[in-house]
């Protein structure tokens, strides 16, 4: 599979991507879009917390990559007016990393931990402590001379993001008082966040190009950046600079994205299940080796838009393509070898 290809869905940033992910970023709650029912719970905890004095209880936000749980966690400390320290579950490695973080908050910060699905389970347990009672338990010194000493926390708000939020534990969950689940934006929003993200970079777009690309963005608001920009690509280079229907129609023919939104993979992935495995169920595993994908990134970046639009079902026994999917793919549902090329 090309690279660029995957650079769509993909959750890998480059420099220049991350530069423009900071420009794009909204920084006010009020200019985040979309999420209203959410946005609207954040702004109602955030004002109490504030009118008290006191933190903001901690945030869990969950949902599939590129729908704004990196944003809305620094909209919140933007919001809130306090700092936010940064780390996620990977880098911490041992409770050595962990404490050291925490003794260093200032009151009211927020601690940001990003994939925290991730954190190893004796990082994950001097962190129970740490939500509830601001307090944590380490040892000093190894063997007979070990001691356990009791370090008092000021008090912080933690905020934790995580694409799987299934592979988290109980009692982890149960130590936030917020937990807020994004979905995929309808299509006006992403068509909202567009528009927006075009007036940012001075890209012209009119109505129906802009429509074009949202309808094609798969619900996340990263996809709809990055689709806008490949489209204005196409519009310099092909067009006179102007995204129009057409111009954004072209483009995606070019990008090999379908009108549904899917890419290359999600196709091929369709493919495989509908011709190779005769409609499913297929496990995981060999599906991702049919496609050339880690089954992490199946799981997590292209089945749930998959599962969203009825295409793919999970089933005890495997991974199964609906009647939706062979008629979106060309194929005849009954036999399903019938094909469209
Ligand atoms: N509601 C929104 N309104 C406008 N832009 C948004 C919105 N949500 C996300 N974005 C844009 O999409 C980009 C990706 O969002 P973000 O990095 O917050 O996603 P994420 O959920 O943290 O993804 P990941 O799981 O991969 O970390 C941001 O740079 C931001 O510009
Ligand atoms: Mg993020």
């Amino acid at each position: 599979m090309p690279d660029d290809d995957n650079a769509l869905t993909s959750k890998a940033v480059s420099r220049e991507e991350q530069a423009i992910d900071l420009t794009l970023r909204p920084r006010l709650l009020e200019e985040f879009i979309g999420q209203r029912a959410k946005k609207e719970q954040l702004r109602i905890f955030i004002e109490a917390a504030r009118g008290r004095g006191d933190v903001l209880d901690h945030v869990l936000l969950s949902g599939p990559p590129g729908l704004g749980k990196t944003t809305l966690a620094t909209i919140i400390a933007g919001e809130l007016k306090v700092n936010m320290r940064n780390t996620s579950g990977p880098a911490l490695e041992r409770q050595g990393d962990l404490a050291a973080i925490l003794t260093n908050l200032e009151p009211g910060d927020v601690l940001f931990i990003d994939e925290i699905h991730r954190l190893p389970p004796v990082v994950e347990e001097i962190l129970y402590p740490a939500m509830e009672d601001f307090k944590i338990d380490i040892i000093i010194g190894k063997g007979p001379g070990a001691r356990s000493v009791r370090l008092e926390l000021p008090r912080y708000t933690l905020i934790g993001a995580t694409t799987r939020v299934g592979l988290m534990t109980g009692p982890l969950l149960t130590r936030f008082g917020v937990s807020l689940r994004l979905d995929y934006y309808p299509e006006d929003e992403v068509d909202a966040i567009v528009k927006r993200a075009a007036r940012i970079l001075a890209i012209e777009v009119d109505d129906e190009g802009s429509a074009e690309t949202a309808r094609r963005a798969r619900g996340t608001p990263r996809i709809a950046n990055r689709l806008l920009r490949r489209v204005r690509d196409y519009a310099e280079v092909e067009a006179e600079g102007v995204v129009t229907g057409d111009v954004a129609r072209k483009a995606m023919a070019m990008l090999q994205i379908d009108p549904m939104g899917l890419d290359v993979l999600d196709q091929a992935l369709l493919s495989a299940v509908i011709d190779k495995f005769a409609g499913g169920p297929v496990g995981l595993k060999t599906l991702a080796a049919a496609v050339g994908e880690e089954p992490d990134t199946l799981e997590e970046v292209y089945e749930p838009f998959l599962m969203k639009l009825g295409f793919l079902k999970r089933t005890p026994r495997g991974r199964v393509a609906t009647p939706h999917a062979f008629k979106h793919m060309g194929r005849d549902v009954e036999g399903g070898e019938g094909s469209l090329f």
